[in-house]
């Protein structure tokens, strides 16, 4: 086989269970997370997951990381990243109730972990607009803006904002920031509901 043909193969996925690509209008995207993920769990690992969480079955895919169902109300997240890490091991610590519960982080090999946290309610598709909408408001607050100019202000808002969802987004904001979680990447896509119905946040990567 000539050079140029065998590293332009790709190596089989190692990943316990296949991690399809997400659909949109213009056909499939494939999200870095699943290479990223897939490029670094050995072979090994791979296995070594197998055995370990026999019911799982993929769940989600996102730009960083790959998400199982564990079956048993929990999810796993394979990360490569050190910071999340990191970040995960403080919430398991400090359990801000503004981030969804987190049980278990785990060293997999070098650069690789597993993240064990509760399986939340994604955010429907109204919900999820408004808090993408809403990203920015944290720094309007620490700049003693209220809510009515905020909304009044921004091109981004809504007509048909709920002020019932507005507080609950806010104030999970608000603890995010008490807590030192990175906001970079808090948005209506990585948040949701846990069993005792709060808006948490469950992707606490930052965009590094
Ligand atoms: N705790 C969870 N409960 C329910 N779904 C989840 C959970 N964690 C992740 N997911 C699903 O997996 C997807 C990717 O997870 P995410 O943490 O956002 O990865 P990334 O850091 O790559 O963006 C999410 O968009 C969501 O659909
Ligand atoms: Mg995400």
């Amino acid at each position: 086989m000539n050079w140029l043909r065998k590293i332009s193969q790709g190596k089989p996925f190692p990943l316990p269970f296949d991690v399809p690509d997400r659909q949109d209008h213009a056909g499939p995207i494939i999200f870095r997370g699943k290479t990223r993920i897939d490029d670094t769990m050995t072979q090994d690992t791979a296995d070594e997951e197998q055995r370990r969480n026999e019911e799982m079955s993929y769940l989600g895919v996102g730009s960083y990381g790959i998400v199982a169902d564990l079956g048993n109300g929990m999810v796993l997240k394979y990360i490569a990243s050190p910071n999340e890490a990191e970040t995960a091991r403080r919430v398991m610590q400090t359990k801000p109730p503004c981030v969804v519960k987190i049980h278990e982080v785990r060293e997999l090999q070098d650069d690789l972990w597993g993240i064990v946290m509760d399986k939340v309610r994604l955010l429907n598709s109204g919900e999820s607009y408004q808090a993408s909408a809403y990203k920015w408001y944290w720094i309007s607050i620490t700049e003693g803006m209220s809510l009515e100019e905020f909304v009044d202000r921004s091109s981004y808002v809504p007509e048909k904002f709920t002020h019932e969802f507005y507080d609950k987004y806010a104030k999970m904001l608000i603890c995010l920031r008490e807590n030192k979680i990175p906001l970079d990447d808090v948005h209506g896509d990585n948040c949701g509901y846990d069993n005792e119905g709060n808006l948490v946040v469950f992707d606490i990567g930052d965009v590094s």
